[in-house]
């Protein structure tokens, strides 16, 4: 197939390029670069010896996505593009509004107007803000508590709507828990271009000497050991989840929901140790106040996706740090200083 992935040069995009690649996919990427480097599709293409074809486009420039559509025979897209920082959507929401919910607007008309119908959505967990019952399944409330959470639930609501005014859209809604890890190569993973905000980037960077030390947030939850507990998934797993939600939608699947995570929820301080263990580094830590917006406890009941994609992330905690090590100890200063 020939799939096309808004965003594509981003984290979990780049992972994912890899895993279509392999399976013999044509993968074509259309991505502004807004937070993410070209050297990430250079990288993947050394991966899998195989070629890319990419555009360097921004999806609300509507007749610059419509001349990629006419240029590519396109069956499925994935999309991945969007703004991602939760703080930053509270500073500025309406930058997260316009580009999360424009760009899908934009890249739905072009793929309505070119007869393609096979989408895949990159939802998150955060819609479920503070879910009442952990494991939280698809059927939990929805009631995210920030811009950014909200931007990916209206999305999902406008994708429900296209698919209630023309049925043959096949859409998955993908609701991520928290990827980490990177590609077992060492050669891509996350490289956020400011201070991490997410706990397995920041505390890379502490391993790897670039920070000093880690801010826990909170001791005082109601969690066995006081810290927040969340569901981290390695990204290699998650971009696998997206090559069976594609599977699914080519059998005229419709409209669809599922949780990716493992199902388990670890501590931070559990995935202090499980770093420490995979870096032989020490990871120096105090613990801060709470920071505004956290959750004591998130993890996934992920048996949706087990029996309808025939999806279970296989990868443990311990295979998450070392592959997140990997890349950070093979490039200290992320794609910025080897690219
Ligand atoms: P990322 O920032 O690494 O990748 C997103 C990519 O989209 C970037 O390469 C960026 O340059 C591009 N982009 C943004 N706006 C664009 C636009 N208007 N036009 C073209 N390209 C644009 O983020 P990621 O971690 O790979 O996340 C991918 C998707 O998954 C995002 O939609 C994110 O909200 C969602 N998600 C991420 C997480 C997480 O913790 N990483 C969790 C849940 C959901
Ligand atoms: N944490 C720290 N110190 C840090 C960073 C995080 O103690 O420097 C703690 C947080 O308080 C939380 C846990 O580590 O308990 C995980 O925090 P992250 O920021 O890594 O992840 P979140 O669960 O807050 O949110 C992430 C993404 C969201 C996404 C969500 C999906 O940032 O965009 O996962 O569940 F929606």
């Amino acid at each position: 197939m020939n799939i096309l992935l808004t965003g594509g040069a981003g984290y979990i995009g780049s992972h994912t390029c890899v895993v279509l690649l392999e399976k013999e996919h044509h993968v074509i990427v259309v991505d502004n670069l807004c937070n993410s480097k070209f050297e990430a599709i250079k990288r993947v293409e050394a991966i899998t010896g195989k070629k890319v074809i990419f555009y360097q486009e921004d999806l609300r420039n509507t007749p610059g996505m419509d001349a990629i559509f006419r240029n590519n025979a396109i069956n499925a897209v994935i999309h991945f593009a969007g703004l991602k920082s939760v703080a930053e959507s509270v500073a500025r929401p309406l930058d997260y509004y316009g580009n999360n919910i424009n760009g899908t607007l934009s890249l739905c008309s072009v793929m309505a107007a070119h007869g393609v119908k096979n989408l895949v959505f990159s939802s998150s967990a955060t819609v479920y803000g503070d879910p009442e019952v952990v494991p939280a399944d698809e059927t939990a409330p929805v009631r995210p508590f920030n811009p950014y959470g909200r931007s990916k639930l209206f999305i999902e609501e406008i994708l429900t709507d296209l698919h209630h005014s023309d049925l043959s859209w096949n859409i998955a809604l993908l609701r991520y828990f928290n990827p980490v890890g990177a590609h077992p190569s060492g050669r891509i993973g996350e490289d956020p271009s400011d201070i991490p905000n997410n706990l397995m980037p920041y505390i890379a960077r502490v391993a790897v000497g670039r920070l000093s030390e880690l801010n826990v947030y909170g001791d005082d939850y109601d969690t066995p050991d006081g810290t927040g507990v969340r569901d981290y998934i390695h990204v290699m797993d998650l971009a696998e989840g997206h090559l069976k939600a594609l599977e699914k939608l080519a059998t005229n699947s419709g409209l669809v929901t599922y949780n990716l995570g493992t199902g388990k929820g670890f501590s931070v301080l559990e995935m202090v140790a499980a770093f420490k263990r995979a870096s032989g580094k020490p990871i120096p830590y105090k613990i801060v106040g709470r920071r505004p917006g956290d959750v004591a406890t998130c993890y996934a009941n992920p048996s949706l996706a087990g029996r309808e994609l025939c999806w279970t992330a296989r990868r443990g905690i311990d295979e998450m740090c070392a592959d997140a090590w990997q890349w950070q100890s093979m490039n200290p200063g992320g794609y910025g200083e080897t690219g």
